[in-house]
């Protein structure tokens, strides 16, 4: 059990060989391809966080059978294009948005009635990006506020695929449409401002799914896909979370004589910005072992401190790291210069406010950020000191904070409410201890 505060003393280094847990992105869907899915599918390296046990949980409630094999290793039995089973209670996606919104496109499709429901974080953010198209599909959704917040009713069948373009890059929303399309009859396109991850488009090919894409001369993504196709289940590897890796790759560039090796971490272009903006810096990290597994490409990173100066990070990069801008605005705070983070108003309806919260959680550590209405502002180098923080329910926050007490040149930083970790990376505690030296 996870206590609910944390006490961080300043570290000396960080120093060690690391594999970090399983993607939380990839993770939900190959649950949710093998609840799908004819025949079993077999997941390693799977992320026994709550997140991804809540879908793993909804799986079994409609139908699909699931058996731990070892750790981290799980066996799926699937439906394999049989309907659903009705859900004999309300489905509860806890604190994650991605389990809400992609079964929301698979139980529009099936011939089945459901209510599905979160906590009370999740049931404050935006429902209506994947509500108002599988209206349009044909689905009968009814909900809180025009259904446009959790709970919802959905009952589901009969959808028709449409062509769909969504006002901003969310993988989430293309991948509600894709699994809502995959049931559905006719073909359903989904077209985004510029590309978000693409693990769903990536394990729908490899569950034996064909689909079409095309990226414009502007930078936009479409993707088209066939209703009515078979999935056949798969054995796969998950690899490793870049998102978990970069609290890890932040503490190791900041602390002086670290030195880090991170082996197995998935390094899918679509999720690896936060590399493209510590080019920017001037930090470059070492690659070696790059191979493929189940279409997703991992490497080893090797992470040694080296000085930094300012981003500007904005446009078509921002999909790709927008759950690293709390610790990217950590490292901001030691890198020389003003770095800005803008077209990233997407992460005021994250888990938290995260442009609100890392911003008044790290100036009580003695950082210059500033909130702005679309990103943040920071000013560098400023030596942090250790705080009473809080991390607003929010993993990502709660995470940065811990790192933000290992660098800080003196005191303790009480970090409140942080039970919040388990829902996506449930080891970093311990890690504190393993690969920290002080
Ligand atoms: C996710 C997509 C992103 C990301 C979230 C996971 C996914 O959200 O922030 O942590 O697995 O599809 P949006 O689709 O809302 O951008």
């Amino acid at each position: 059990m996870s206590v609910q505060s944390w006490r961080i003393t300043p570290a000396k280094r960080v120093r060690g060989v690391w594999r970090p847990p399983g993607d939380k992105s990839i993770t939900h869907r190959a649950v949710i391809l093998g609840l799908l899915a004819r025949g079993a599918t077999e997941i390693e390296g799977f992320l026994e966080s709550d997140d991804c046990l809540r879908t793993l949980r909804m799986a079994q409630q409609l139908g699909a059978q699931a058996e731990r094999v070892g750790a981290a290793h799980w066996r799926i039995i699937g439906r394999g294009g049989q309907p659903l089973q009705e859900p004999s209670d309300t489905l509860d996606a806890g604190n994650s948005g991605t389990t809400a919104r992609l079964m929301a496109g698979v139980l529009a499709s099936q011939p089945i009635f459901s209510v599905l429901t979160g906590d009370e974080s999740l049931r404050r953010r935006p429902m209506r990006r994947v509500v108002e198209p599988l209206r349009r599909m044909g689905a009968h959704i009814d909900g809180r506020e025009d259904a446009t917040r959790l709970p919802l009713a959905i009952r589901g069948g009969e959808l028709r695929g449409i062509p769909y373009l969504t006002p901003v890059a969310s993988a989430q929303v293309k991948s509600c449409l894709l699994l809502a399309g995959l049931n559905a009859a006719g073909v359903t396109e989904v077209t985004e401002p510029c590309l978000s991850r693409d693990h769903t488009e990536r394990m729908l090919q490899a569950f034996g799914a064909s689909l079409e894409q095309q990226m414009s001369a502007s930078g936009a993504h479409r993707v088209r896909l066939r209703g009515e196709q078979p999935l056949e289940g798969q054995r796969l590897t998950v690899p490793g979370d870049f998102s978990s890796a970069a609290f890890w790759i932040a503490a190791a560039l900041l602390l002086p004589g670290a030195e880090l090796t991170i082996e197995h971490v998935g390094v899918n272009p679509t999720r690896t910005g936060m590399l493209e903006a510590l080019a920017q810096a001037g930090v470059h990290l070492e690659w070696s072992a790059v191979s493929e597994q189940a279409g997703e490409p991992t490497a080893t990173l090797h992470v040694r401190p080296q000085p930094m100066g300012a981003m500007q990070i904005g446009g078509a990069l921002v999909p790709s790291l927008i759950d690293e801008v709390p610790i990217l605005t950590l490292l901001a705070t030691q890198a020389h210069g003003i770095t800005e983070i803008r077209d990233a108003a997407e992460l005021r309806v994250k888990e938290s406010d995260r442009i609100e919260t890392i911003a008044a959680e790290l100036c009580k550590m003695g950082a210059q950020v500033e909130p702005l209405p679309d990103g943040l502002r920071v000013q560098g180098p400023t030596p942090l000191h250790g705080a009473e923080v809080h991390s607003h329910g929010d993993h990502r926050i709660a995470m940065t904070l811990a790192i933000a007490g290992l660098i800080a040149r003196s005191g303790e930083t009480l970090i409140h409410d942080v039970a919040c970790v388990q829902t996506s990376f449930p080891e970093f505690e311990a890690l504190l201890e393993t690969l920290v030296e002080r």
